[in-house]
C-alpha cells in the first residue's frame, strides 16, 4: 500500500534547476528530493556552488529555470508567500549576525512577535526554551558582543528554530568559530537531526559529516557529482574529483 501523500513527499524538491551569475553557470541541473527528516552535508570545493544551492532553497537567490518546492509547495517569487517561505526554512550563516542591541532573549523573541505576531510575554517563554536546548539560557539578558562565538552561533539557531521551521540549512556555520567553541555548535546540530529535523549542511567537518549525516552530495563546478552515503563516500569516492577533494582535505 503506498504512504500518504503527506509522508512520502520530500521536504525539499530541487528538479533541474539550473542558474548563471553572468557568464558564469554555477547550478547545472540540480536534482535533488530530501525526505523528511533526513541530514544531507553538501561537500566540494571552494566555488563549487554549495552556498548558492543552499540560498536557492529559500529563494534568496533566484534561479534561472526548474523548480525547486518545500513539503510540496513550489517557492514563492516574492510577497508575504515568500515571507511565510522564510519563516518556514531556517538559515544559519558563518556569520552569526544577531542583533547587536538587542539582547540574546529579544534576538531570539523578535521575529515571532514581528511576523507571527505573538505576544512578547509569550515569544520571551518560548524563546526561553530554545536558549535552554541549546544550552546558553544563563546568557539570556546578555548582548551578543560579551558572548563567545560559539555561544552566539548557537544563539543564531536558537532563533531560527523561534519560527518553527520545517528545514533548517548551515552554511559552513562552525568555519568562524575557533576550534574549542566548534564542537558545542555540532553538538546542538546533531541533537536537532536526532530530533527529525530536516538539515542541509554545507560544512568542512568531515567528522560531522561521517556521524550526523544520513547522505552526503559532493559537488564541482556546479553540479553533483556524487551523492551517497557517507561511508560510501568517505571509503569509495567514485570521482577523480571527490577522490581528489578528500586527499586534500582528510591530509591537511
Ligand atoms: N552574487 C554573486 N555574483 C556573481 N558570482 C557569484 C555570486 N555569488 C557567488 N558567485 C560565484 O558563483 C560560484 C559559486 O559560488 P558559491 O559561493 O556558491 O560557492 P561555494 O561552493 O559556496 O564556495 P566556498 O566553499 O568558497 O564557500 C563561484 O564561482 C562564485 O564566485
Ligand atoms: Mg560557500
Amino acid at each position: 500500500m503506498s504512504e500518504p501523500a503527506s509522508i512520502s513527499q520530500p521536504m525539499i524538491s530541487m528538479q533541474h534547476v539550473d542558474k548563471h551569475f553572468g557568464e558564469l553557470h554555477v547550478l547545472k541541473d540540480i536534482n535533488l528530493e530530501v525526505p523528511r527528516g533526513q541530514v544531507v552535508v553538501v561537500l566540494g570545493p571552494s566555488g563549487s556552488g554549495k552556498s548558492t544551492l543552499c540560498r536557492t532553497i529559500n529563494r534568496l537567490e533566484p534561479i534561472d529555470s526548474g523548480s525547486i518546492a518545500v513539503d510540496g509547495v513550489p517557492l514563492p517569487a516574492e510577497g508575504r508567500k515568500l515571507a511565510e517561505l522564510r519563516s518556514e526554512v531556517g538559515m544559519v550563516f558563518q556569520s552569526f549576525n544577531l542583533f547587536a542591541h538587542k539582547t540574546i532573549v529579544d534576538n531570539v523573541a523578535l521575529a515571532p512577535m514581528k511576523v507571527r505576531k505573538l505576544g512578547r510575554a509569550e515569544a520571551r517563554t518560548h524563546a526561553m526554551t530554545l536558549l535552554e536546548r541549546v544550552g546558553v539560557a544563563n546568557q539570556a539578558e546578555k548582548y551578543p558582543a560579551q558572548l563567545s562565538g560559539g555561544q552566539q552561533q548557537r544563539v543564531a539557531i536558537a532563533r531560527s528554530l523561534a519560527m518553527n521551521p520545517k528545514v533548517m540549512l548551515f552554511d559552513e556555520p562552525t568555519s568562524a568559530l575557533d576550534p574549542e567553541m566548534i564542537n558545542e555548535v555540532l553538538a546542538v546540530m546533531s541533537s536537532l537531526a536526532s530530533d527529525g529535523m530536516t538539515m542541509v549542511v554545507v560544512t568542512h567537518e568531515m567528522g560531522f559529516a561521517r556521524r550526523a549525516s544520513h547522505r552526503v552530495v559532493f559537488m564541482a563546478d556546479g553540479a553533483i557529482v556524487e551523492d551517497a552515503a557517507p561511508e560510501e563516500f568517505f571509503n569509495n569516492p567514485r570521482s577523480d574529483r571527490a577522490k581528489d577533494f578528500l586527499g586534500k582535505i582528510l591530509n591537511h
